[in-house]
């Protein structure tokens, strides 16, 4: 008899081990011994799926055919929703059919297109820090090579155009930034394209945080400066849909089709019935503009990111309102996860930016996922904690 291995495959092995594994635990262990925990450690949005979405939703699940298998690409009325949408908000005209593929989540998206371009050994940039999505399980899982670029605060957060190595088959790029909250100029987003072509590196860019904006800033498409890139997006922060599992690929038909070839081996399509949900929530771009619903949202993290800021700046730290996302994002002083620790005595859990890349170290993440009220004890416990001796 042969004995199995179960040793998983070394690929798999690559992956580093969980980072937030002891933070998590502890805050487990403080949960077990009953106590009050405020959890600004997820991107998840504590905000409701707007009502006249999860009707839709409802009404479509209850819609014959609609139990039935969708397809790996997305329903043609989904795509076109996209298309129409891409339209009206960055004024960029797609083809539903060789331009746009519905994904499970731009997190499958951007994995599956790694499967699909990425050979073993090829070099793959990545921002640090970033989502750790495009260095593990989009690179790694695909035997690719991830090559660090720093986003340092004194660039903005902007991967430095005249450094980034050449010679990588992909660079991913993120804005409005998880986890900087940063945000990039038109122009360097059009130098970005050019450094793209120039070096014969596919930009990927990910715009899951294209509506979630504050202040009169505006997100922009690469596609807008460029049509030789691909760009993936997600109704998950826009309509508070995470759960869901929705989002779109658009952009260069070769990038696309590669995806959807992947995707056709590998899954049977979003469901349709939230397909059909994902498309009214399309729908309600009437112009371009965000509809009310997620103006309300945007709103409401506004707040809180003011409330977080001004708190935060009072006790000292460098924090700026930022134009994007539901993070802040800052320098904490000290070794990032000594300093969750730190908070999370007080029962607060916040990220350390050691979990998003070398160059995090030193800083942390707030998701504003928690009411005005729980930031402001929140806060109030920060203060407490680090005000008392160690
Ligand atoms: C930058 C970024 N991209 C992609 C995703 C994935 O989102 P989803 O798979 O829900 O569309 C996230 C989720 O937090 C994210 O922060």
């Amino acid at each position: 008899m042969i004995a199995m291995t179960r040793e998983t495959a070394a690929r798999l092995r690559k992956i580093p081990p969980y980072l937030f594994a002891d933070i998590e635990a502890r805050v487990r262990a403080k949960m077990a011994q009953g106590v009050d925990i405020i959890d600004f450690g997820i991107g998840d949005p504590d905000l409701p799926t707007p009502n006249e979405i999860v009707e839709e939703l409802a009404k479509q699940a209850k819609s014959p055919g609609n139990n039935q298998y969708s397809t790996s690409s997305g329903e043609e009325e989904t795509r076109e929703a996209v298309a129409e949408w891409y339209e009206r908000r960055f004024n960029v005209r797609l083809d539903p059919e060789k331009e746009v593929v519905i994904t499970m989540g731009s997190k499958e998206g951007l994995i599956d297109f790694c499967r699909g371009f990425v050979d073993p050994g090829d070099r793959v940039l990545v921002p640090d820090p970033s989502y750790p999505v495009y260095a593990q399980g989009g690179t790694l899982l695909s035997e690719g090579v991830p090559v660090r670029v720093p986003l340092l605060p004194e660039k903005s957060f902007l991967m430095d155009l005249r450094s980034i190595p050449t010679g990588c088959k992909i660079v991913f790029v993120n804005y409005p930034n998880n986890p900087t909250a940063a945000v990039a100029t038109r122009d360097y987003l059009k130098e970005l394209v050019k450094w793209g072509r120039g070096t014969g590196t596919i930009v990927c860019y990910d715009n899951a945080y294209s509506e979630m904006t504050f202040d009169g800033y505006v997100a922009p498409s690469i596609l807008e400066y460029g049509r030789d890139c691909i760009e993936f997006g997600s109704l998950s922060k826009t309509f508070n849909m995470t759960g869901y599992r929705i989002g779109y690929a658009v952009g260069d038909p070769d990038l696309i089709s590669g995806l959807k070839k992947v995707k056709s081996q590998v899954d049977s399509g979003v469901p349709k019935f939230i397909q059909k949900a994902a498309v009214f929530a399309f729908g309600m771009y009437k112009d371009g503009g965000r509809p009310p619903v997620v103006e309300k949202n945007v709103a409401i993290y506004k707040e809180r990111r003011d409330v977080a800021v001004a708190g935060l700046s009072r006790m000292g730290f460098s924090v700026n309102p930022p134009l994007g996302t539901f993070y802040l994002w800052f320098n904490c002083n000290e070794e990032s996860m000594d300093f969750a620790r730190k908070l999370l005595d007080a029962g607060v859990v916040v990220t350390p930016g050691i979990g998003f890349g070398e160059h995090g170290e030193g800083f942390v993440r707030m998701s504003l996922t928690q009411p005005v009220k729980r930031i402001e004890e929140a806060l109030e416990r920060i203060e407490k904690v680090l005000s008392s001796p160690a």
